[in-house]
């Protein structure tokens, strides 16, 4: 089913996500929740969703960066349930783009590889790592999860001229 994205300024946005029981995890609920997530986040279409997203605060985010195979982007769909950084290093400079703000993006300093220990929608332990844009669209969606946004990142002078596109209704909503 697709879910409504939320859009800033929706307050629930910056509401901190709590961790996922994992006795949950196996609930008919939680497993069409997930389902629900890639559907709305393929059809946006997006790389990344977090739950907070779609209302649901809760520390758990659909993933999919695809996977290079000569001129397909193949599907890589992954469930991250509770991410834990264990390593994060490097530097990059992404120009990101969130489906809760639309019309912009955003230039933003990120680890250039990071290591994630997470469980997957079986509720098992597992290590996810990356570099680039894998690296970036964890450390995006684990930010939703804190209640942070792209918007954040921008210098106080940009996030008021957006703030001021929002209220005036110049933003273009996909
Ligand atoms: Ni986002």
């Amino acid at each position: 089913m697709l879910l409504d994205i939320l859009k800033y300024p929706d307050k629930r946005l910056r509401e901190v996500s709590q961790a996922v029981k994992p006795e949950e995890i196996h609930s008919f609920e939680f497993q069409r929740l997930l389902d629900d997530m890639f559907e709305t986040m393929y059809a946006a279409p997006g790389v990344g969703l977090a739950a907070v997203q779609i209302g649901v605060l809760k520390r758990v985010m659909a993933l999919d960066v695809g996977i290079n195979e000569g001129e397909l982007i193949k599907r890589d769909p992954k469930v991250v349930i509770n991410p834990e950084f264990t390593l994060q290093v490097g530097e990059v400079v992404w120009e990101e783009g969130c489906l809760s703000c639309p019309d912009l993006v955003v230039p933003v300093k990120r680890a250039q590889y990071v290591v994630v220990k997470a469980l997957d929608r079986e509720g098992k332990s597992f290590e996810l790592s990356g570099e680039d844009l894998m690296a970036v669209a964890l450390q995006h969606e684990i930010d939703h999860m804190d209640g942070i946004l792209i918007l954040d990142k921008l210098s106080r002078l940009k996030q008021d001229l957006y703030k001021d596109k929002v209220k005036k209704g110049q933003v273009v909503v996909r």
